[in-house]
């Protein structure tokens, strides 16, 4: 839900009414993008880009950053040095502290900060509460693990003007650190895939005393203009003052900024950090997500196709945002990821300020030296933060798999959701009453609707008071939790970081009197405004707000819930309706003394991360794994839940785009993610809802949702045949939950995409290294192509490799070539997916009404046999949904193997633990009556229709279970169906084939 949107949205039907001038104020180019900056309206980005330019033109460019020899020494895999920067032509130079950290993960870490004798000789503007320091802590909130230095790192090479050093848990790493100009090449194997500062665009705004330009002479009237002594007077000043810069540079905007009626007091002047970052040979590189573009990223610098501004990464409440552009989103991961087709490689620009990344594409390779890659396409990218350190890992790969994981290792992986969040979920903004919300309950039970958790929109509070309901409307919220449970159905009730301004308002009160709220550049608790009106923001980097704001979740102090109420963070980039860019202005402070503009990217997660902990402890030994959904995002929010794409609008281009938007997220490390199904403004039309809820059926994070003017659209009033379409995609992620729940529990592990695109799974076939439409679930095997366009009854799938693919549906084997797209029949009923020959996948295939009604259900094991005729595998993973028991063993990880050549099909353990060593608690216990059910093998090979029956054995017994073996026909592959299989799902099993 978004901002002022929400009241112009409302203007715009009125205006409606009248025809003429609907055409006027409907939002065909709706985002308002001059409510956002561009890079020249952004003062360190102008002035990076003009810094750019200038190096980038002259052929005589030398970087002025140098390290000084003899401050360099190498000690446990950490080299450290001072870089020095000639600031002007009198050969004056500011000192910069570097340190390049090896770490044994493989990774290398390059910080660059400013030395703080120099900070202090700069006094800040007087009146200024802000911290006289570069911004040090992003790592404190982001980096959860992998910074073990490699102390077998080794310098292996040393002169005059350069280092090597040999690092990596196989020594075939290599940085090679250029002393003058400062640069550093990092090589895999001898070959170089990524170099700093290559193009000399390493920029470090350092910090200088603000010297005031002379003051206007007084003008009397009729006095003669100014005498020529006092013109040259102060003329001479003038240049006295720019002598200490180098010539030429804009400085408008050093000292303060005004964007609409907002001015930016900036205490500290200039202090943005930018570097080159040069992917040597790659011409694909993905990630930096939010945006509303290709999965791989465009050039940013113009030319046909190509955007003229840079990705930026400023975390914004944009009302109804348009698509394929750079323009920021809602959150913000600074992590970006080159692949070409024999090499992944990554960086993590650790920088929570306003960020902006050009990028360019060029043929060949600046330094014809760089072996191998000289006739190649390099990336080049160039970060330009406001302000902090300069603070980059670096990954050298090799593969999608080790980037991802190690990405993880750093800043956490996702962390494992209870399954009902895995369901579906019913929101709209909003549903009105606890009637109106059991009664939507009701008829999703009529209709034989599976969902898990209905939502509610800020409409339910007292007038917009977080932790209070509006009495009238909400009377009896404990009555309906109490019917949502009945069958395992949860609430999600929005909670928001503005608290209303109001004197009789006790979460407001206590905000103030603790001065747990952001204060602004006096140093006074920061007003704005938003949904309430004037409203005060927790700070949640400060622990005690954090504490206190747990306190305000606690079953009797947020009455009105229990254990099935969930929450919902919106509004957390901060969306401040009568804000900068609708949100905090960047001379606030925050705990600490930072100001925002240190800040602004992290703050959403803090938020969401003291939300996350305040639910996990709302009553001692509850023990349920929380769920809050987040708008605003950064590295790390993975740890903490769910995220969505915004507010997007009913089109079938935003169907479209949430395609590559949930892949990016994946690619980023925070794939648990999804875009409001049937579009949040606007009335989709029934097709486009149908093919949404095929598509959504396919996100991790899967959610119906509604602006307040959209008509009602829960799925039972779409009307035939609509209400069935969209019933069966619905129980198609039923039925395939067991197979997602697998999905995460690897992600949770060692951070693979739930869903994942071409470049991912099949990383050496270059023609797929840019597709962003279509993408395989998990490990299993299922690719799917939704529909995004109207009136589109089939759809080409571009197939990666030689295997079998069969129709998930008909089992039709599909006449696929590698490398080539092959047509398939959609028309509206259908969703394109295919299932790849070699694996086995499990389902639960008993219609219920909810995840939690599933629980015990038998499984169903779908068996696809591959290319050789005769192999599949895959695996299972099922804990009791909810608690964190499965952190101490209690869980079922089961590996399922076809071995054709040994006649049988296995279930063994994918750990190899031996299930002695697990006490086996409560619900492993009960899952002792929950077996598979059914196999079904596709594609099986004729020796399947020679007998009835086939041999199951298990825990030291034998017996048969019946089989059936159709024919191929027509196109469709032979399948067996083993019925009443009757093997214990935690149990080691064997079935013996026929
Ligand atoms: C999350 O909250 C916990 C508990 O208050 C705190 O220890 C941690 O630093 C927070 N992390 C982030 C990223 O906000």
């Amino acid at each position: 839900m978004l901002t002022p949107g929400h009241m112009s949205g409302r203007w715009t039907s009125l205006f409606c009414l009248l025809s003429v001038l609907c055409a006027l104020f409907t939002p065909a180019v709706s985002v308002k993008e001059h409510d956002f900056k561009k890079c020249d309206q952004s003062g360190f980005c102008k002035r990076n880009r003009a810094f750019a330019d200038q190096a980038v033109a002259s052929s005589s460019w030398h970087s002025p950053y140098n390290v000084l020899p003899e401050s360099k020494s190498f000690k446990d895999g950490q080299l450290q040095a001072t870089i020095l920067k000639t600031i002007n032509d009198n050969g004056d130079t500011v000192r910069l502290p570097v340190t390049i950290s090896f770490l044994q993960s493989g990774l290398a870490r390059v910080t660059v900060d400013e030395e703080k004798r120099q900070k202090k000789e700069i006094e800040l503007r007087h009146d200024s509460k802000a911290r006289k320091e570069r911004y040090n802590e992003a790592e404190q909130w982001v980096i959860v693990g992998g910074l073990a230095l490699d102390k077998g790192a080794k310098v292996t090479y040393e002169d005059k003007s350069q280092i090597t050093v040999q690092y990596g848990p196989t020594s075939n790493f290599e940085a090679v650190i250029k002393l003058a100009p400062f640069g550093i090449e990092f090589k895999r194997d001898g070959k170089t895939q990524i170099k700093f500062n290559d193009r000399g665009l390493l920029n470090m705004e350092h910090w200088r005393p603000k010297i005031e330009p002379p003051p206007e002479p007084e003008k009397k009237e009729g006095e003669a203009e100014q005498t020529e002594e006092e013109k040259k007077e102060a003329e001479k000043k003038e240049e006295e003052r720019k002598a200490n810069e180098p010539k030429g540079e804009d400085e408008s905007t050093w000292w303060d900024e005004s964007f609409g009626s907002n001015t930016d007091t900036k205490p500290r002047g200039p202090e943005s950090v930018a570097l080159d970052i040069s992917f040597v040979g790659f011409e694909n590189v993905f990630g930096i997500p939010s945006h509303a573009g290709p999965l791989s990223l465009k050039e940013t610098r113009g030319g046909e196709g190509k955007y003229t501004e840079p990705y930026r990464m400023y975390n914004a409440d944009v009302f109804e945002y348009i698509l394929d552009s750079p323009m920021t989103l809602y959150g913000s991961i600074p992590f970006m990821q080159a692949h070409r087709k024999d090499s992944s490689v990554g960086v993590f620009w650790l920088n929570a300020a306003e960020t902006w990344v050009d990028i360019t594409k060029a043929a060949g390779s600046r330094n014809p030296l760089s072996l191998g890659t000289s006739s190649k396409t390099t990336t080049h990218t160039h970060w330009i933060s406001e302000s902090g350190l300069l603070d980059v890992f670096v990954f050298l790969g090799p593969r999608p798999e080790d980037i991802t994981r190690k990405y993880g290792e750093l800043t956490g992986f996702t962390a494992m959701p209870q399954e009902f969040a895995l369901g579906y979920h019913q929101c709209r903004w909003n549903y009105v009453s606890d009637e109106d919300v059991k009664d939507v309950d009701r008829k999703m039970d009529k209709f034989k609707i599976p969902y898990d958790v209905i939502w509610l929109d800020i409409e339910y509070t007292d007038e917009k008071k977080y932790f209070t309901w509006d009495s009238h409307s909400f009377p009896d919220p404990i009555g309906m939790g109490k019917q949502l449970d009945a069958h395992g159905r949860k609430l999600v009730t929005i909670i928001d970081p503005h608290i209303k301004n109001v004197d009789n308002y006790e979460v407001n009160s206590e905000l103030k009197s603790k001065e747990f709220a952001v204060k602004n550049k006096e140093g006074n608790i920061f007003e704005g405004w938003c949904w309430p009106g004037s409203s005060h923001w927790i700070d949640a980097f400060s622990p005690a707000a954090r504490e206190w704001w747990a306190s305000l979740f606690k079953y009797d102090r947020f009455k009105g819930t229990m254990e099935n109420t969930w929450i919902w963070n919106d509004m957390n980039e901060p969306s401040v309706f009568n804000g900068p860019e609708t949100t905090m202005p960047k001379d606030n402070i925050h705990y600490g003394g930072w100001e925002h503009r240190d800040v602004h990217n992290l703050n959403g997660m803090t938020f969401h991360n003291a939300t996350h902990h305040a639910v996990e402890s709302r009553k001692p030994g509850e023990h349920q794994r929380p769920f809050v959904l987040t708008r605003a995002f950064f590295a790390g929010s993975q740890r903490v839940g769910a995220m969505w794409t915004g507010d997007n609008q009913a089109e079938w281009g935003h169907l479209q785009a949430s395609i590559p938007m949930v892949l990016s997220q994946g690619i980023a490390g925070f794939p648990f993610s999804g875009a409001d199904v049937g579009g949040f403004f606007g009335n989709p039309e029934k097709e486009l809802q149908a093919r949404w809820y095929q598509a959504g059926a396919f996100y991790p994070f899967f959610r119906g949702h509604a602006h307040i003017d959209a008509r009602r659209r829960e799925p039972y009033l779409a009307g035939e045949p609509y209400t069935s379409i969209i019933t069966a995609a619905l129980r198609l992620r039923y039925s395939l939950l067991p197979s997602w729940y697998t999905a995460f529990r690897q992600a949770a592990v060692d951070g693979s995409p739930i869903i994942r695109p071409m470049f991912y799974t099949n990383p050496t076939e270059e023609a797929g290294l840019a597709i962003d439409d279509q993408f395989f679930v998990g490990n299993t095997g299922l690719l799917v192509k939704p529909i995004t366009e109207k009136d589109k009854n089939s759809v080409d799938i571009w197939i990666p490799d030689s295997e079998v693919y069969y129709d998930y549906f008909t089992y039709n084997t599909i006449p696929t070539v590698k490398g080539h797209k092959v047509t398939l029949d959609a028309p509206l009923h259908k969703i394109p997916l295919l299932m790849q020959g070699g694996h086995i996948f499990a389902r639960r295939d008993r219609p219920r009404r909810s995840s939690a009604l599933m629980k015990w259900d038998d499984y169903t094991l779908v068996v696809t046999i591959g290319r050789d005729g005769k192999s599949a595998e895959g695996d299972l993973y099922v804990d009791d949904g909810s608690s964190f028991d499965f952190q101490a063993g209690q869980y079922i990880h089961r590996k399922f193997v076809l071995d054709g050549a040994a006649g049988a099909i296995s279930s063994v353990d994918a750990e190899g633990r031996d299930p002695k060593t697990v006490k086996e608690g409560e619900w492993m216990a009960k899952m002792h009556d929950v077996t598979v059910d059914k196999i079904i093998v596709v594609g099986a090979p004729a020796s399947w229709s020679k007998s009835k029956e086939v041999t199951v054995e298990s825990e030291g017994k034998t017996w048969t279970a019946s089989v059936s073996y159709t024919p191929a026909a027509k196109g469709r592959a032979a399948f067996a169906v083993v019925k009443k299989v009757g093997a214990r799902i935690g149990a080691d099993w064997k079935l013996v084939l026929p």
